[in-house]
């Protein structure tokens, strides 16, 4: 039988619910309202407006989350980046990070690269081990960015800022950069653009 004091428990239940739903969902838009910014130049649909801006959606969350922080502390020196991070919080990077990742990969159609490019570029996987860290097929994982289909324009220039340090929040990298052979690396960069795309991100889950 239904007493008049547990259908005031469930009213007043029901309006906590309804309460905590509206709490989430401001967060949400909040976080929707801060990644705004980001398509201006990373894109409405994940496809950057230019070809030396990279591909943010579906990059893996935690080299998105090193990244903005790295952007943040000037350990990786960029004028563009540093003004958007600068007044956001570590759980705002945080919440950004986690917002890109679970977005869909989108396919640039880049070309794939030619017979001979492909063979240099497997070679200089072979000799440094790249699928290492960035697993098979370039798709990465937590920390290691996923390098299948980036902007072949936004790859030449990242590997060169590598090599003259002007990119050094990662030394570890550059060394790997310097130790490299440069046309090796071109290839590299060629043949990563066109890798086909394998599927959505689905790192959050992994
Ligand atoms: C004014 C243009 C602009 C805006 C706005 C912008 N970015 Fe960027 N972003 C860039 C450029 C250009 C780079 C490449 C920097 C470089 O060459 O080192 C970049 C790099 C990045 C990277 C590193 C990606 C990688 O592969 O290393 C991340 C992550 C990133 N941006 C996230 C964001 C987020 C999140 C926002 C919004 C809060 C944002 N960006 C807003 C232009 C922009
Ligand atoms: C020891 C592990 C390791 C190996 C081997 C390695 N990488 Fe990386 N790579 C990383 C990590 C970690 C990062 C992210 C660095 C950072 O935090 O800025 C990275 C970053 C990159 C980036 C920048 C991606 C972006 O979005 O800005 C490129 C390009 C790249 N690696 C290419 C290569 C190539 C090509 C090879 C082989 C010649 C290679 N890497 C070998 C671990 C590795």
């Amino acid at each position: 039988m239904v007493t008049l004091n547990s259908l005031r428990i469930s009213v007043t239940l029901m309006m906590l619910v309804v309460a905590f739903a509206q709490a989430g969902a401001a967060q949400a838009e909040s976080i929707e309202e801060k990644a705004a910014v980001c398509s201006t130049c990373h894109g409405e649909k994940g496809v950057p407006i230019d070809k030396v801006t990279p591909i943010i959606w579906g990059q893996t969350e935690g080299y998105i989350y090193l990244q903005l922080r790295d952007f943040k502390s000037g350990a990786r020196a960029n004028d563009l980046m540093q003004p958007v991070v600068a007044d956001l919080t570590k759980d705002d990077l945080k919440a950004l990070a986690a917002y890109f990742a679970a977005k869909p990969w989108p396919d640039l159609q880049q070309p794939s690269a030619s017979k001979d490019v492909a063979a240099v570029a497997l070679s200089l996987n072979t000799s440094v081990g790249c699928t290492g860290c960035h697993l098979g097929d370039y798709q990465g994982d937590s920390t290691v960015p996923r390098l299948a289909g980036q902007q072949h324009e936004y790859m030449d220039k990242t590997i060169t800022e590598f090599r003259d340090r002007t990119r050094a929040n990662n030394p570890g990298m550059s060394d790997l950069m310097i130790a490299s052979p440069l046309d090796g690396l071109k290839a590299m960069s060629a043949y990563l653009a066109g890798l086909q795309i394998l599927g959505n991100s689905d790192h959050g889950s992994r």
